[in-house]
């Protein structure tokens, strides 16, 4: 079959992920006889610095038009100064926006291979860790009104938090059919001690759950959760959380999980189209310098063949090509386990690629 991917290199090691990621995809297509198209599309600082903008509208459409969107990562020091609407994060909000891309699944996994790489004792995780964080992603504080004002306090901004009952039974859905196929738990996460639109958010997931007898809804408060995932994570199956509780426990659980190198993203709307991005950002630390890992992209990318172009069996193969790598004791340096035992190897970004792709 032939394909027609949009390919967002972006910023920092945004390229040089997504350099290992086509490497292992162009592999697929060999072995399995397909033709992915990669249209390469400008996003981030690197859009902003060739036309002036974070997110031009050609970029959009031709997202619009493919099957599938694949990006690495925007973001750098050179373009923290802008104003919020001209920094490169204001691309990545706008496509999931424009994108209509409500459902962003995180899986955090905890491979065998990697069980010393986590910072947890042993008992904590011993049965390994399996959990998948379905955040809401097109509303909640980043996309409701924001501004500044005068006060007696003196100068002030705010970011409104606001979420419809029709956002929070979407993500809801998502969260409770993705828990039909897996552990039959959600955990919905929220601060509604405190927040009218927390209060609401329990009320909707707790009328979805109604029509999901199988599956046991737990709700917690998110600073007892952000506590929960470190004293016994294995007690979550799916967590349901806002867009901004997600994005902060989505970045405890990749730690948990050895290294936020490691964690894929799918950012799905309603149907199968889907934009596929690691949780990582362009970690401007080490950009250039052959250290950053590329499974979280690669990984990105085996969801995106599961998800939206339906090759379940391709996407296992490139799951097990990673795998490999890291059995044969492969890891980047963020891997790297302080009291590690073993024949363990240090490789690059561009050998980790070159050897998933080998091994698919
Ligand atoms: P970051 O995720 O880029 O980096 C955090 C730390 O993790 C750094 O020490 C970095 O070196 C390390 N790291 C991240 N990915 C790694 C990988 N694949 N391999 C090895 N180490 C890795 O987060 P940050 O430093 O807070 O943000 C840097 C920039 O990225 C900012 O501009 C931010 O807005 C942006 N950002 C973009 C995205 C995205 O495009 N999806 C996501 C998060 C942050
Ligand atoms: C993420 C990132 C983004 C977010 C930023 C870069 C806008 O942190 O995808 O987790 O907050 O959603
Ligand atoms: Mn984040």
């Amino acid at each position: 079959m032939n394909y027609n991917i949009a390919v967002i290199p972006g910023d920092g090691i945004g390229p040089e992920v997504i350099n290992e990621t086509l490497k292992v995809l162009d592999r697929v297509a060999e072995k399995y006889g397909h033709r992915f198209g990669y249209q390469k599309l400008l996003a981030g600082g690197s859009a902003i610095d060739s036309t002036g903008v974070p997110l031009p509208a050609d970029t959009v459409s031709a997202c619009r038009s493919s099957d599938a969107v694949l990006l690495g990562a925007v973001g750098g020091w050179k373009w923290d100064t802008l104003p919020g609407d001209k920094r490169p994060e204001a691309a990545l909000l706008g496509l999931r926006k424009a994108l209509g891309l409500f459902a962003n699944i995180r899986p955090a996994m905890l491979f065998d291979e990697l069980a010393s790489a986590c910072p947890l004792k042993p008992e904590i995780t011993e049965g390994g860790l399996d959990i998948v964080i379905v955040r809401e992603l097109t509303g909640g504080i980043y996309f409701g009104e924001k501004g500044t004002k005068e006060t007696d306090m003196g100068h002030a901004a705010y970011d409104v938090e606001l979420y419809s009952e029709k956002e929070v039974r979407r993500i809801a859905v998502t969260a409770f059919e993705m828990a039909m196929k897996r552990g039959r738990k959600v955990t919905s996460v929220d601060k509604a001690n405190v927040l009218e639109s927390s209060r609401l958010w329990r009320r909707v997931v707790a009328e979805v759950a109604e029509d999901y007898p199988q599956v046991i809804l737990d709700n917690l408060y998110v600073d007892n959760a952000a506590m929960q995932l470190v004293r016994a994570p294995r007690q979550f199956d799916v967590i349901v959380t806002s867009n901004i509780f997600g994005d902060i426990l989505s970045d405890e659980a990749s730690q948990i999980t050895g290294s936020i190198g490691m964690l894929p993203s799918a950012s799905l709307a309603e149907g199968n189209f889907g934009m596929y991005e690691p949780v990582h950002g362009s970690a401007p630390d080490i950009a250039g310098q052959d250290k950053a890992n590329p499974m979280a992209t690669v990984l990105s990318a085996a969801m995106m063949l599961r998800y939206t172009l339906g090759l379940s069996k391709e996407a296992d193969d490139v799951e097990n090509a990673v795998r490999s790598v890291l059995r044969e004791g492969c890891r980047t340096p963020d891997l790297l386990e302080e009291n590690r035992t073993g024949d363990i190897r240090t490789i690059g970004t561009e050998e980790a690629g070159t050897m998933i792709a080998a091994r698919i």
